[in-house]
């Protein structure tokens, strides 16, 4: 994209990004938008890697949900990590209150503890380990214990389970879900897209209901989603996940087909991120997102063990 396909107020947050040395993140949920102007644009695990990694900006925006911000600011403490809306918050992070998960540990004390990035901080304070989609399976696989505890979300916990048949995988709370995800069903849309284009290759987020995670041809993050659309022969893809994804590959890879498995799979709360909001935030260098110092000490070391684990 060149300078001038932007709009006025796309030049704008360039310009004062440019001018206050920050960085913009932005997930792969976010609307196009925001994606073309974005300094890096990824999945759960890339973020964090991203915001790792900084090391020259000192402010950065994270366009994503209250989640992925909090572990931002959890890995950088000396940087100013803000989020252009706190209305911006995935509803599957708050399935899993601190006082449900420390219930499930005092009833399993033998049990290691992963918990999925999508968690609030205080919550992955308690936790053994992250994991994102990308990598759930391979995390519980690398661990001694046995018997794990999963929150919050069941269906990531039965891709897991099924990663590793010798683990027992127990999800805390018993049926945490997102929303995006579950309205896909058993996959009956999908399934008559792949009907109607046979050739097209079906990819599903762990997220999705387990029986429609089976008949898919593969099941991925949404940056293994990205990155495997971008190797594979195939001309055509069948994206069940939420629309963001397909705003993204369709604007990257212009010679292949993608076709949303729904195209209301929306994440409202994904989408209360603007480009009106986002300068705002810049502007104003707020709303900062604050983690307390000693939670964010004790999340810490799990997302960083996570972030070795899978390298
Ligand atoms: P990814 O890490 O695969 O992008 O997933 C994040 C998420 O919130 C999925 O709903
Ligand atoms: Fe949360 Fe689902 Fe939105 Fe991802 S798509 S941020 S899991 S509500």
């Amino acid at each position: 994209m060149t300078a001038s396909d932007l709009s006025d107020l796309q030049r704008r947050i360039l310009g004062l990004k440019e001018e206050k040395g920050a960085l913009l993140l932005a997930h792969n949920y976010q609307v196009p938008e925001i994606q073309e102007i974005a300094d890096y644009v990824g999945d759960s695990l890339e973020l964090c890697m991203k915001a790792m990694q900084v090391e020259d900006a000192e402010l950065i925006v994270f366009c994503g949900v209250d989640f992925m911000a909090e572990t931002a600011s959890v890995l950088n403490p000396d940087k100013k990590v803000v989020i252009p809306t706190l209305s911006a918050r995935c509803p599957m992070a708050a399935m899993l209150p601190v006082s449900v998960l420390r219930e499930a540990k005092e009833a399993h004390p033998e049990a290691a503890v992963v918990l999925y990035v999508n968690t609030l901080a205080e919550a992955k304070a308690e936790a053994d380990v992250v994991c994102t989609s990308a990598n759930a399976g391979r995390i519980i696989g690398r661990l001694d214990a046995e018997t794990v505890l999963f929150g919050p979300d069941r269906n990531l916990a039965l891709h897991a389970a099924r990663l590793n048949p010798g683990k027992t995988i127990i999800p805390v709370p018993a049926d945490g879900f997102c929303y995006v995800h579950r309205s896909f069903g058993d996959g009956a849309e999908a399934l008559e897209l792949k009907r109607r284009h046979p050739n097209a290759e079906l990819l599903a987020h762990p997220e999705c209901d387990p029986e429609y995670q089976l008949k898919a041809d593969h099941i991925f993050s949404t940056g293994q989603m990205y990155r495997h659309c971008s190797k594979s022969d195939s001309k055509a893809f069948i994206i069940t996940t939420e629309v963001g994804m397909v705003d993204r590959l369709r604007r990257e890879m212009s010679g292949k087909t993608f076709l949303p498995a729904r195209g209301d799979a929306i994440c409202e709360d994904m989408k209360r991120i603007t480009l009106e909001n986002t300068y705002q935030a810049l502007e104003r260098e707020a709303p900062v997102v604050r983690v307390p110092e000693d939670i964010a000490e004790r999340a810490r070391a799990p997302i960083e063990r996570m972030l070795k684990m899978s390298r």
